[in-house]
């Protein structure tokens, strides 16, 4: 009887949690905020995403120039292949020359053109992806990115409680980057999320300064 009680406060309170952190998403999603606190404790990147990142590099071709947004412990330039140049931005300076960009900042900087473009469990904390990928996208000819659609993981109270500020279905996602020129050649599933590669339909020229060399980016890069 007793435990029976105590289990029910439990479950209770775990509740209750879970409501509280979804109310404070929403609350920093309506203000347009991102979670600062959060990001800048390094207790909040965890190794169980490298898999992710071992899967996402395979899908990059060798020789080209590699921006990743919400780059984290850096571990993608670990996987990148054969001469890859590997530039960092995050919210949080990580070192090694990060760009250091708020993706929900009214103002967005431009950012260096590279060939490649990733967003590893990123795309989750972005208010808007739609304006983020008007502003970006022209800098590069390939994206890979991973998202968790409302198709696999449909509840709203547990999206926001995991800090997440947006609901895209596939279609809905992929729809951004048709708008923006870009057709999705690469569907993969990591988990219960998805990793898309997204490449530019005309390629422009992006060759790249900023990752301290040539690049292979005249033309999209060719794709295994
Ligand atoms: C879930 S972690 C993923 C880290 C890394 N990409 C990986 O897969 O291991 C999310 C990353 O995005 C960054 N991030 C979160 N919100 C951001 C924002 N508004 N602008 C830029 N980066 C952000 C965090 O600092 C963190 O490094």
């Amino acid at each position: 009887m007793k435990e029976g009680f105590h289990s029910m406060v439990l479950g209770l309170k775990a509740k209750a949690g879970t409501m509280l952190a979804a109310a404070r998403t929403s609350l920093r999603r309506y203000r347009g905020g991102t979670h600062h606190r959060k990001w800048g404790d390094s207790h909040s990147l965890s190794a169980d995403w490298d898999s992710r990142t071992e899967q996402i590099a395979r899908l990059i071709p060798p020789g080209t120039t590699v921006l990743e947004f919400g780059a984290g412990r850096m571990v993608l330039r670990k996987y990148l292949p054969e001469g890859c140049k590997y530039t960092p931005s995050d919210l949080v300076d990580r070192g090694d020359g990060t760009i250091v960009c708020d993706l929900n900042a009214r103002d967005l900087p431009s950012f260096p053109p590279h060939d490649v473009a990733v967003f590893s469990g990123v795309l989750e904390y972005v208010n808007d992806l739609d304006r983020l990928f008007e502003r970006v996208s022209k800098s590069f000819n390939v994206i890979v990115a991973s998202y968790c659609d409302r198709q696999q993981f449909p509840s709203r109270v547990m999206r926001r409680s995991q800090g997440w500020v947006n609901d895209f279905t596939p279609e809905e996602l992929q729809g951004i980057f048709c708008r923006l020129g870009f057709h999705c050649d690469r569907v993969e599933s990591w988990n219960v999320q998805k990793i898309y590669r997204f490449v530019r339909r005309q390629p422009t020229s992006v060759a790249s300064a900023a990752a301290g060399g040539e690049s292979s980016a005249s033309s999209t890069p060719a794709m295994r």
